[in-house]
């Protein structure tokens, strides 16, 4: 792997200004620094300019089902499909009268084409183990785990709910359940019994799958116990199959409580996969939306895999020789596109971490990615920004030369930490795609191409191919440049999502009763002139101020590029003149002093970085900030904190939120 500092060249410096736009839903940060892929990069790459990706966009846009055909073609289909798409708005039928089975596609079809002993999972337990499953020795596990799910009497559609660490077992249970049709849900290993029990009582899962327990950050997590309190009173669960993995003490209920390993030796290993119809339910993930309950999200066969498979492929511009690590967990949206369906499907080689990035020190990643040579890196930008607070010194320490491409996901990465992800841990070399997508979406939707996009930090560029992403305002017009408006999709795509599980009816009005046949991803978004989509937060983020629209998101880059902050996150509280006042909450990094004289000089540097208007009326130090389990901000928690609830005076500039941070862990509410 080359080293040359060729790559992403800086074009212009940044230059930072308000935008005067007509709409009054201004978007004041603005980023200048362009970053072009490396001629090096470019060459390689399957898509390697912008008037590729432009022509093809097109043709896309123009003719859909001509571009999703043939990459669905690229997949195995035990029957060809009759009809690419059945639009019949809000609801989509793919590759109609197609039969595919998604296991057999990200597992069996490598055993014959040359990848039978190439490694599939590469994984690291936090204690330090490690295992290594080729192709071949995945389909065995996959296949003796289908014949237990199914010696249990686990038929096609039955729900089953995934419980488990970050351990291989967790993507052989998805592949299993997908290879005899059950339908998965992966419950994030963190929640709580709680969460568990209202999404088995929502999905009606007739299986838990689950292991005694994981390691996390040195500690043993109690996943059986957890998954015993959940299923008290739930009537629907006949079976639960337990992997040991840390061998910790746990109940086994005599008659519903079966050891995997002991299972697994009693059935063969041959388990022929089956094809399916393309609309078959392949899985429910549950989401939260701004408010009820979390939605079971249903994603169905033959079109998720098709969008997995294609984004992977030219997002990653995955190649037979990559090591790929994504860092997020099984139990998001992240973990079963790319680590599990989209990677998988295109024969990759996949790093799979169980524990903390800081056990036993804060350079678990760095340590595993020199050790492994990981070639390209995919993780969040709440990670990065723990990593920048952690200290550069950690991951000096590392040769992280093997890396060739960087990924983002899941909230928009403040352009600075952005810049130290690229210049730290990218060598100023790789790549960086932040991808824009959802839980909804099953794909990637925004994102650049690696080597044909030329990067602005903080913004996720264009659209991927067949996504007819476009900015509208409240009639439903498409807004012009630099102007504020709502993220919509006005086309269908194959891995969106087919329905809330049990919920059409809000899945009707969440997603698609704002403008009709149009969906509404709930996103605030301006496009630069450029066409660049720039997110700037959820709509219920957005703030008013004196009439002018700000999103949270680019109040919180502007803190965050003080070199003081580490983090920030911004609500809006109530004032009688402005409308609302901006409150702002704010984590130092190690060694900065929390007094009168720092707040003075942040509201100074967000004045400077993006107007007057969006300076914080209210600054408020604090140890940590109240987070979901995936690392997003609960902005609602902050928002009662500043209206009232919690708030112990005003003299104090200190607030410990960590408690809140703790509550919100521990009952597993994830909405943002
Ligand atoms: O607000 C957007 C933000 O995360 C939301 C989707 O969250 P979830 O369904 O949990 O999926 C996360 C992983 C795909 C979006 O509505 N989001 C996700 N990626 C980005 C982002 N915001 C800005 N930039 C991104 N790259």
């Amino acid at each position: 792997m080359s080293t040359k500092k060729s790559a992403a060249k800086p074009v212009k410096r940044a230059a930072t200004q308000p935008v005067t736009a007509k709409d009054n839903f201004k978007s004041m940060l603005i980023e200048n620094r362009v970053f072009k892929p490396s001629a090096e990069f470019s060459k390689k790459a399957r898509i390697s300019s912008m008037a590729q990706y432009k022509r093809m966009h097109a043709e896309s846009i123009k003719t859909p089902d001509k571009f999703w055909a043939r990459e669905a073609s690229e997949l195995f289909w035990q029957k060809k499909w009759k009809k690419v798409l059945e639009w019949k708005a809000p609801f989509a039928k793919w590759f109609v009268g197609g039969s595919i089975n998604v296991s057999e596609n990200c597992v069996d079809r490598h055993l014959t084409n040359g990848r039978k002993n190439k490694a599939a999972i590469i994984w690291e337990g936090e204690p330090g183990d490690s295992r290594t499953l080729t192709y071949q020795q995945l389909h065995h596990e996959v296949c003796k785990f289908a014949n237990v799910l199914k010696s249990h009497g686990v038929k096609p559609k039955d729900r089953v709910l995934i419980y488990m660490p970050m351990v291989p077992e967790a993507a052989i249970a998805m592949l299993a359940c997908a290879r005899i049709g059950a339908t998965h849900s992966v419950v994030f290993g963190g929640f709580s019994s709680e969460s568990i029990k209202d999404r088995l009582h929502d999905c009606q899962a007739k299986i838990v799958v689950t292991a005694d327990g994981g390691y996390r950050r040195g500690s043993l997590v109690a996943l059986k116990k957890n998954v015993d309190e959940a299923l008290r009173d739930s009537a629907s669960v006949e079976r639960v199959i337990v992997l040991q993995r840390t061998k910790q003490e746990v109940t086994m209920q005599d008659g519903r409580d079966f050891w995997w390993h002991t299972e697994c030796s009693k059935v063969s290993a041959a388990c022929p996969a089956k094809g399916f119809d393309s609309e078959h339910p392949l899985y429910i993930l549950y989401t939260s939306g701004s408010t009820g309950k979390p939605k079971g999200i249903l994603h169905t066969a033959g079109g998720y895999l098709t969008g997995t498979y294609c984004t992977s492929k030219y997002v990653f511009d995955l190649r037979d020789d990559d090591i790929y690590w994504c860092t997020a967990d099984i139990g998001w949206v992240t973990g079963h596109s790319y680590i599990v369906y989209g990677p998988l499907a295109n024969g990759a080689t996949v790093v799979m971490y169980e524990g903390a990035p800081n056990w036993p020190e804060p350079d678990r990643f760095w340590d595993i990615i020199a050790r492994l040579r990981v070639t390209i890196l995919y993780t969040a930008p709440t990670a990065i920004r723990a990593f920048i607070k952690w200290g550069d010194e950690w991951v000096k320490k590392h040769d992280l030369s093997s890396l060739r491409l960087l990924g983002s996901v899941g909230e928009p990465i403040n352009p600075e930490a952005w810049m130290w992800y690229h210049k730290m841990i990218g060598g100023g070399r790789c790549p960086i795609v932040d991808t824009f997508w959802q839980t909804e979406t099953g794909a990637i939707m925004i994102s650049p191409l690696p080597g044909a996009t030329p990067t602005k930090p903080g913004t996720a560029t264009l659209p991927f191919f067949g996504i007819d992403a476009a900015i509208l305002d409240e009639d439903g017009k498409e807004v012009g440049p630099d102007q504020g408006g709502k993220l919509v999709v006005r086309k269908p795509w194959p891995s969106m999502l087919r329905t809330i599980f049990g919920d059409t009816e809000r899945y009707k009005s969440a997603y698609w009763g704002t403008y009709k046949g149009i969906y509404l991803a709930g996103d605030g978004a301006r496009r630069d002139k450029d066409g660049n989509f720039w997110i700037v937060g959820r709509l219920d983020d957005v703030l008013n101020v004196s009439g002018h629209r700000l999103g949270t998101a680019e109040v919180e880059s502007a803190l965050v590029s003080h070199e003081a902050v580490a983090e920030a996150a911004v609500v809006g509280r109530p004032d009688e003149i402005k409308g609302q006042a901006v409150v702002a909450f704010v984590t130092v990094k190690e060694g900065y002093k929390t007094d009168a004289e720092l707040i003075k000089a942040l509201k100074a540097h967000v004045g400077k970085v993006i107007g007057a208007i969006a300076k914080p009326d209210d600054i408020r130090f604090t140890g940590a900030l109240p987070k979901t389990r995936s690392g997003k901000i609960m902005r609602r928690l902050l928002k009662e904190v500043v209206s009232g609830g919690l708030v112990k005076g005003d003299t104090s500039t200190m607030e410990d939120l960590s408690v809140l941070a703790q509550l919100a862990a521990s009952n597993g509410k994830d909405d943002e």
